[in-house]
């Protein structure tokens, strides 16, 4: 396995391009499993992630290739309907195939996906939707088969907005038979380019990116072609990186509305963000404030953005309360953070950051996708070296980081594990 050695106190400087969104490639791909053909999806970011659905896929009886930021999809063959345990608790996200399964094979039998380490993340939600379109849903063994001859069109409400949640529900209800409303449905970008792939493909879905989605049920689909939107929380980790190490980095391929939370933040806490020339260029340097932060669905501050956020906010010159409402266990980072230095406090739900003058470099390891990205973080600022180990989960969501990162200025290298 290998691990990420960073030196750290260089400034970041220079020119960086965003990959494609893993959390848009993910459920677009699962999308092509509603109809037979060939698609193929551009800007698609070279990810663990993309790699597991692409087998899954090919599991289900369909043919995946990817090169040079390509997949191609032909979902001609797709006959099989189980998603296995094996590929489920690599990508909890495999569950997206949930809905598009039953819309197309009129069932679907898929790994209940555990708990992860940072919540136990059921899909309850996922599953009453389905069951309000018609659909039998039984578990058992850890798995959940959901079966419909054809499902009906019916008005869900979700407690809380699931973005997953809402793309599944969104992908089963384009082949339903008559209307079916979303209500509380979340609204995130990655939510907006699934709907726009699928009315490409001739669904009838409106007001995505709102509160309240409509689909009226078509009886047919086409494949298409697709470009993967820019990852967002990607771009975030970069702009974090600027205002932390008091450089100056500019983004491409990112869309500055969807980082608008982001954006407001980093200038409060004293970065200049500018987003002309159709890029984001940020800047430090000017000190750090200490700014408080809590986590909330989109338009709000992203909670895939909050560990990043919270390495800015050690370093910075007073005390920062960073609310984490989405997940009941995403402060994992913290017991790595206080191994290099940071002054951190968890109160329930809320930590207590108070900013120190400098982390230290240390060994630690990595714990989750974002805890991972805030440990690269911490090094690059901290004093000494810092190794990360498991940096696998690193690998899942972050397209060649060490290399976008060397690229600015920074002293990081992969090297195989001690
Ligand atoms: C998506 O996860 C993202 N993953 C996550 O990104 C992101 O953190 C999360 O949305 C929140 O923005 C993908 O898009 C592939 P939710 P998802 O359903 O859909 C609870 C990353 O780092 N809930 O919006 O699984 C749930 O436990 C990943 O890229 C239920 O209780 O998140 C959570 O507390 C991490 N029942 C809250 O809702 C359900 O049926 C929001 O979860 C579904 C969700």
């Amino acid at each position: 396995m290998d691990e990420i050695v960073i030196r750290g106190g260089r400034t970041l400087r220079g020119e960086v391009a965003v990959s494609g969104a893993k959390n848009a490639a993910l459920p677009m791909i699962a999308a092509t499993i509603l109809t037979g053909g060939e698609f193929v999806f551009h800007n698609v970011p070279d990810l663990k992630d993309i790699e597991t659905i692409c087998h899954l896929l090919a599991d289900l009886g369909a043919k995946a290739e990817f090169s040079d930021n390509t997949a191609i999809i032909d979902t001609t063959g797709l006959g099989r309907h189980e998603a296995s345990y094996d590929l489920v608790r690599k990508m909890r996200a495999s569950v997206l195939v949930l809905g598009p399964l039953v819309a197309r094979l009129k069932r679907a039998r898929v790994s209940l996906p555990g708990g992860c380490a940072i919540g136990a993340r059921p899909i309850n939600m996922h599953l009453q939707g389905l069951e309000k379109l018609g659909a039998t849903i039984t578990l058992e063994h850890g798995y959940v088969e959901a079966s419909a001859d054809k499902l009906k069109g019916g008005e869900i409400f979700f407690d809380i907005p699931t973005v997953t949640g809402t793309e599944n529900i969104m992908m089963a209800a384009v082949l339903a038979e008559g209307t079916t409303i979303i209500r509380n449905a979340a609204r995130e970008p990655e939510i907006i380019a699934l709907a726009d792939m699928l009315n490409s493909m001739g669904a009838d879905i409106h007001d995505a990116g709102t509160t309240v989605i409509t689909i009226r049920g078509v009886n047919a689909l086409r494949p298409v072609s697709a470009r993967i939107i820019g990852d967002r929380i990607e771009a975030g980790t970069y702009m974090v990186a600027a205002a932390l190490t008091g450089g100056r980095i500019r983004l491409t391929g990112a869309d500055p509305s969807h980082l608008k939370p982001v954006i407001h933040k980093l200038r409060e806490a004293g970065a200049a963000v500018d987003t002309g020339d159709g890029g984001i260029t940020v800047e430090g340097g000017g000190g750090i404030k200490s700014v408080d932060v809590k986590t909330l669905p989109y338009p709000g501050f992203p909670t895939d953005m909050q560990a990043q956020f919270m390495v800015l906010m050690s370093v910075a010159g007073g005390l920062s309360v960073i609310s984490e409402s989405i997940f009941e266990n995403r402060f994992i980072h913290v017991s790595e953070l206080l191994r290099m230095g940071a002054d951190i406090t968890i109160s329930g739900s809320h930590a207590l950051v108070k900013g120190v003058s400098k982390l230290s470099g240390a060994p630690v390891m990595a714990t989750d996708l974002r805890a991972s990205a805030s440990l690269v973080l911490a090094g690059l600022v901290a004093e000494n070296t810092t190794r990360i180990s498991r940096i696998y989960h690193l690998d899942r969501g972050y397209e060649a980081i060490e290399k976008k990162f060397a690229s600015l200025g920074a002293a990081i290298e992969r090297v195989p594990a001690e």
